[in-house]
């Protein structure tokens, strides 16, 4: 995206410098420079949000669950731990599990020990663990976690069909009571819905104004 917009923005300017006044290139110029100014916009609206937004984000939710510091938290498809990390700070006496099947197109250079790494260098190595799995098949006993949390993840998992198992997993691992808060780019309702069926109630849905393109935060309790 960036690149593409410093391509559009040189060549719209190349084309306004060069051109004469009036001429069709100099109108050309002009018509490129229309998109590349909102490829420009779109580039740093991304930047930003991947620098300083998410992280406000991930805050934001994470306030809402009103930890008490002794919860068991699993992140699905915690990559480099932004959700993991996050949770772990808030857990002096609990745990926080990561898992991920550590795609290498959805997140660059996903690894465990990348995010061990990430985990040590924010001092919280000591009650985080990261596992291989799939949030479809989730490597956890029923009702060994408080809550469960996600960012960006689950709509990688290619079809309705597979997502809706997705949230049978969360549903199979969280306790009677416990809770889910999930950040996602496309298919909350979805999501809401499967959880609705599987007996939890939805505590809160909006968007989440520190993340673009669009993001939409849930939260949601297990009833029984
Ligand atoms: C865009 S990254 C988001 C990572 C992290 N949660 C964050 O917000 O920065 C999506 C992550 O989901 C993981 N993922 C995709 N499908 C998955 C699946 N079926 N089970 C577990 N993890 C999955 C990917 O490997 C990747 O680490």
């Amino acid at each position: 995206m960036a690149l593409l917009a410093v391509i559009l923005v040189g060549l719209g300017l190349l084309l306004q410098g060069f051109a004469s006044e009036g001429s069709g290139a100099a109108h050309a110029g002009v018509i490129v420079l229309w998109p590349a100014g909102s490829f420009v916009v779109t580039a740093l609206l991304m930047l930003a949000s991947s620098r300083f937004g998410k992280l406000r984000a991930r805050d934001r939710l994470l306030n809402r669950l009103a930890l008490s510091g002794h919860e068991t938290v699993l992140d699905i498809g915690c990559g480099h731990g932004l959700m993991l990390i996050g949770a772990a700070k808030r857990l002096p006496r609990g745990k926080a599990i990561g898992i991920d099947l550590w795609s290498q197109t959805d997140q660059h250079a996903n690894s465990p020990e990348a995010t061990l790494a990430n985990a040590a260098a924010e001092g919280v190595s000591a009650n985080v663990d990261v596992r291989n799995g799939d949030m479809r098949k989730l490597p956890l006993e029923t009702s060994s976690v408080d809550v469960v949390v996600s960012s960006l993840a689950i709509h990688n998992v290619p079809t309705a069909a597979e997502r809706a198992i997705a949230m049978r997993e969360i549903t199979r691992v969280v306790r009677a009571g416990g809770r889910v808060a999930l950040l996602d780019i496309a298919h909350v309702s979805e999501y809401a819905r499967e959880l609705q069926r599987g007996g939890w109630t939805i505590e809160h849905s909006g968007i989440t104004p520190w993340i673009f393109p669009p993001t939409r935060e849930l939260v949601a309790r297990k009833i029984r």
